[in-house]
C-alpha cells in the first residue's frame, strides 16, 4: 500500500530583494504565479494535505493558498527553514505519512522528481533530500557522502575551504516521514553562524540517530530559485524551453521556439503549426493541423482545428475560432464565436458578436459593442458578407447570406438575403476638375 503524502510549502522568508509590494511568491512565471506552480505540483502527486507557511505580512500568500484548497500556517518571527516547517506542525497534526517540503520561490520541481524521492522513501531511506550539481555552488548548503549515503549538509557559512569545494548540493526540497521529521527538527538548534533553526540540521540528527539519509539529484534547472527579478526572468526562460520542448515532443511544429512564449496551460494538438514571435497567455488551446502566424497573441482563445490565426493577430478571451475559420492580420477578437470556415481577414474588431459558417467579413469592419457603460452583441449570419469598413452598431443582427455595402453603418436589422446599404447617394459633375484647374491657373497669373 503506497502511504499517505502531505506537503509543506516555506514562503516565509522576507524577500527584500524583489522590491515589490506583493509576496514574491505571488509573482509570475508562464502566466501563473510561483506559490501556483508548486501547488500544481502537489495537485499532481495527489498529496492530501498541503500546508503554505507565510510570515505575518503574508496575506496575500494565505490568501492564495486558501483559494487553492491548501492550508496556511504563520511563522512569526521567521527563525530558519526548520522553524519553518515546525510552523506548519499543529496543521498536520492528524496526518500520519510522508512529508515533502518544498519551497514557495522554487517553482520548476518536476512532479516525477518528488515521485522519485518519494520512491526511494518507499524504499528505506528516511530522510530523502533533492540535491543537485551547482555551476556555482556559492551559498547553497554542500551535501557531505559517504558513498551513497547522506551524511551531514553544511551551510556554506559554516563550511571549511575543502567542504566548500563540493558541489553536490541541497535544492532545499526534503521527504521523510512526518513524525519524524518534525521529531528532528524538535532536536535542532540555532547554534550557528546565522543563529537560525536550519532544516539542513536533521540529516546529520537522522544519521546520529541511525537513521538512513540519501540524496536524489536533478538538473540545476529544475531548482532555480527566485530571489531577484534577474531570477524571476531567469525561472520564465527555464520554464519556457521545458514548455517549447514538451509542445514539440507533443508533435507541434515551431519555427522558432526561443520566440515562442506559452504559459502553464497552453494547448497545442499535434501538427498545429506556430510561427516566430508568438505570444500565448493563459487559457488557449489551439487543434490539429492549426496554424498560428507570426507575432500573434492569444489568450483565453480556442483555435479549431485547421484554423489560421495572424500574422499580427490578436485573440483576447473568449474569442471561439471552429474548424477552418481564418482570422488574418491587425485583427482583434474578443468573447467572440467566428463559425466555421468564417473569414475575418484584415483590421477588424469582433468583440461580443458571432459571425456564423462561412461567413466574410470585409477590412476594416468594427463591431460597435460599447456605449461607455454595456456592451452589446452582434449577431452575423451564416454565409453573410459585411463589405469593407462598416460599422454594426450593436445590438444589431445581419442575417443569414445578407450582403452589407462597404462604408455601411448598421444599425437595424438585415433581412436574410437582403442587401443594405447606408451610403449618400453616389453624385458626379463632368468636366467639372477640368474647369477648376483652368480657373485657378488663370487666378495664379494673375498675381
Ligand atoms: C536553504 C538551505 C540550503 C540550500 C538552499 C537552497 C537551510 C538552512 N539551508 O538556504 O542548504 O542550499 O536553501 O536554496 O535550509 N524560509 C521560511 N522561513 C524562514 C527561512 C526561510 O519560510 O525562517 C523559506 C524562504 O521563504 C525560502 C526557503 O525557506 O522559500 C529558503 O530560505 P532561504 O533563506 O532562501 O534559505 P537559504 O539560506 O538560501
Ligand atoms: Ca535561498
Amino acid at each position: 500500500m503506497t502511504r499517505a503524502t502531505a506537503a509543506i510549502i516555506l514562503a516565509a522568508g522576507h524577500s527584500t530583494r524583489m522590491k515589490s509590494a506583493k509576496s514574491k511568491v505571488l509573482h509570475e512565471i508562464g502566466g501563473r504565479c510561483l506559490l501556483g506552480h508548486v501547488l500544481a505540483s502537489c495537485a499532481a502527486l495527489k498529496t492530501g494535505h498541503v500546508v503554505v507557511v507565510s510570515n505575518p505580512a503574508g496575506e496575500d500568500v494565505r490568501a492564495a493558498a486558501e483559494a487553492a484548497g491548501a492550508g496556511a500556517a504563520i511563522q512569526d518571527p521567521p527563525l530558519g527553514t526548520g522553524h519553518a516547517v515546525l510552523a506548519a506542525k499543529d496543521a498536520l497534526k492528524d496526518f500520519d505519512g510522508d512529508l515533502v517540503i518544498l519551497y514557495g520561490d522554487t517553482p520548476l520541481v518536476e512532479p516525477a522528481t518528488i515521485e522519485a524521492m518519494l520512491a526511494a522513501r518507499s524504499s528505506g531511506t528516511d530522510v530523502v533530500v533533492l540535491g543537485f550539481r551547482a555551476a556555482d555552488p556559492g551559498p547553497y548548503g554542500r551535501m557531505i557522502m559517504d558513498g551513497g549515503a547522506l551524511k551531514r549538509i553544511v551551510e556554506a557559512k559554516e563550511a571549511s575551504a575543502t567542504e566548500l569545494k563540493i558541489d553536490l548540493v541541497n535544492s532545499g526540497v526534503m521527504v521523510a516521514d512526518a513524525q519524524t521529521m518534525f521529531d528532528l527538527l524538535s532536536k535542532v538548534t540555532n547554534d550557528n553562524a546565522k543563529g537560525e533553526y536550519y532544516l539542513t540540521d536533521i540529516v546529520g540528527l537522522a544519521n546520529g540517530a541511525g537513521l538512513s539519509c540519501g540524496v536524489i539529484e536533478c538538473p540545476e534547472d529544475e531548482v532555480l530559485g527566485v530571489n531577484s527579478r534577474a531570477e524571476l526572468a531567469a525561472a520564465e526562460a527555464a520554464l519556457q524551453r521545458r514548455l517549447r520542448v514538451r509542445a514539440m515532443d507533443g508533435g507541434v511544429t515551431m519555427v522558432a521556439p526561443e520566440t515562442v512564449f506559452l504559459s502553464h496551460d497552453t494547448k497545442l494538438a499535434p501538427d498545429s503549426w506556430i510561427g516566430p514571435n508568438v505570444v500565448f497567455g493563459p487559457g488557449v488551446t489551439v487543434g490539429e493541423g492549426a496554424r498560428i502566424n507570426a507575432f500573434s497573441h492569444l489568450e483565453g482563445a480556442t483555435v479549431a482545428a485547421n484554423a489560421q490565426v495572424g500574422p499580427y493577430a490578436r485573440l483576447r478571451p473568449g474569442a471561439q475560432l471552429d474548424k477552418g475559420a481564418k482570422v488574418g492580420n491587425f485583427v482583434e477578437v474578443k468573447k467572440a464565436h467566428i463559425e466555421e470556415g468564417a473569414k475575418v481577414n484584415h483590421l477588424t474588431y469582433i468583440g461580443d458578436a458571432r459571425v456564423g459558417v462561412g461567413a466574410n467579413i470585409g477590412a476594416g469592419v468594427i463591431t460597435c459593442n460599447y456605449d461607455g457603460f454595456d456592451k452589446y452583441f452582434t449577431d452575423i449570419g451564416a454565409g453573410a458578407f459585411i463589405g469593407s469598413n462598416t460599422s454594426l452598431v450593436a445590438p444589431v443582427v445581419v442575417e443569414a447570406g445578407a450582403y452589407v455595402g462597404s462604408g455601411s453603418v448598421i444599425t437595424k436589422t438585415v433581412d436574410k438575403d437582403a442587401l443594405a446599404l447606408t451610403r449618400p447617394e453616389f453624385k458626379q459633375i463632368s468636366g467639372w476638375a477640368t474647369k477648376f484647374r483652368a480657373r485657378k491657373k488663370k487666378e495664379k497669373s494673375k498675381d
